[in-house]
């Protein structure tokens, strides 16, 4: 039967550990990487009451868990649902206390899960979508062999381009156009809701904490003024998979080819390094950069949902 949410830092620390430490573990299975510290950060501010956390299920046995942030206005939540029957159940009641939670001002709570069987997945999205303010953005994860006897071709950059790596681009510029550039896109939200945030999230993609950086699967393309155009970022995702983590071409250049130069860079970059594979992930409504990596012989593997509530307009 599926319990009422009570508070996660009743949990013994202990157990809590063990269910965000098996949160990271999923997610890094799927190629899903965070930051080394963030099991031990995460556990530390649920039990010290700083972060908001519920479970489902015996405080001795939780059956679930649902994870609160809110950073810059806006919610980001996690559900993990550990084995048992009641995980569709436990899942969206835990996905209602997480709404239930926000401030008023927090118009906007972006989900992910773990610890779902795929169908659950997908009944649970369904279950949510029934309700006021809930939607599902499906993402796809996509990868792409690598093999020196048949490598990406190589990329025909649009006239006028010069070309330098991510690295040697102020982080000011790089932030601009990123965030210019998911405008629009269902993605917009999805890493960050301010510019500053962007920011932060490209300086530790930078850093490394989503896999090393690489500098020679990393291309960035100015035009001759020294304009920042695009720029693609390449990491290691484990020592059999380098990763796409981002892709952003300026709007204003957009459907010149330049999104596709900057991805075969990244791939023959990640190939001279020795990966055997490419992987990424795409939102299912993002029909530019699906094409692109289609077009580039990406192909779906596995597909993760995020559950996105916008407040309704007269509260909930
Ligand atoms: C995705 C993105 C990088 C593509 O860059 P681009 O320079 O416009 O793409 P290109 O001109 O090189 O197009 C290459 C291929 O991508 C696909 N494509 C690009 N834009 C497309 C669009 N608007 N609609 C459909 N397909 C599109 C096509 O397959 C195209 O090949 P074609 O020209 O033979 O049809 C760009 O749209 C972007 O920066 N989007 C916002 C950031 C983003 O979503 N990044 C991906 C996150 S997963």
């Amino acid at each position: 039967m599926p319990t009422e949410p009570r508070p996660a830092r009743e949990l013994p620390r202990d157990e809590l550990w063990n269910v965000v430490g098996t949160i990271r573990h999923d997610l890094a299975a799927r190629g899903e990487i965070l930051p080394p510290a963030w099991v031990d950060e995460t556990v530390d501010s649920i039990v010290q009451g700083a972060g908001s956390a519920w479970y489902t299920g015996d405080k001795a046995r939780p059956s679930a868990l649902a994870i609160l942030w809110v950073r810059e206005g806006h919610g980001y939540g996690h559900l993990h649902a550990l084995a048992g029957s009641s995980a569709v159940p436990d899942i969206t009641r835990l996905a209602r206390r997480l709404t239930d939670a926000l401030a008023p001002q927090v118009g906007r709570l972006d989900i992910g899960s773990t610890g779902l069987a795929q169908p659950d997945e997908l009944v649970a999205g369904r279950l949510l979508g029934a309700e006021a303010g809930f939607s599902t953005l499906l993402r796809h994860s996509m990868t792409r062999p690598l093999s020196a006897e048949h490598p990406p071709p190589e990329p025909r950059w649009p006239s006028g381009v010069e070309l330098t790596t991510v690295r040697q681009v102020p982080m000011e510029q790089l932030t601009a156009l990123d965030w210019r550039t998911y405008r629009g896109t269902p993605d917009e939200t999805l890493l960050s809701a301010t510019p500053e945030g962007n920011r932060e999230v490209l300086e530790n993609a930078l850093a490394g904490l989503f896999g090393t950086y690489l500098d020679e699967a990393s291309p960035a393309a100015r035009d001759p003024g020294g304009r920042l155009l695009g720029f693609a970022i390449g990491c290691q995702e484990s020592l059999r998979s380098g990763v796409v983590l981002d892709i952003a071409v300026d709007p204003e250049v957009k459907r010149r080819g330049l999104g596709e130069a900057l991805l075969l860079r990244c791939l023959r970059g990640l190939l001279a390094l020795g990966y055997p594979r490419a992987h990424l992930w795409v939102t299912d409504g993002n029909v530019p950069a699906r094409s692109l990596y289609e077009k580039l012989g990406f192909v779906e593997d596995t597909s993760a949902s995020i559950f996105r509530w916008v407040r309704p307009p007269s509260g909930r």
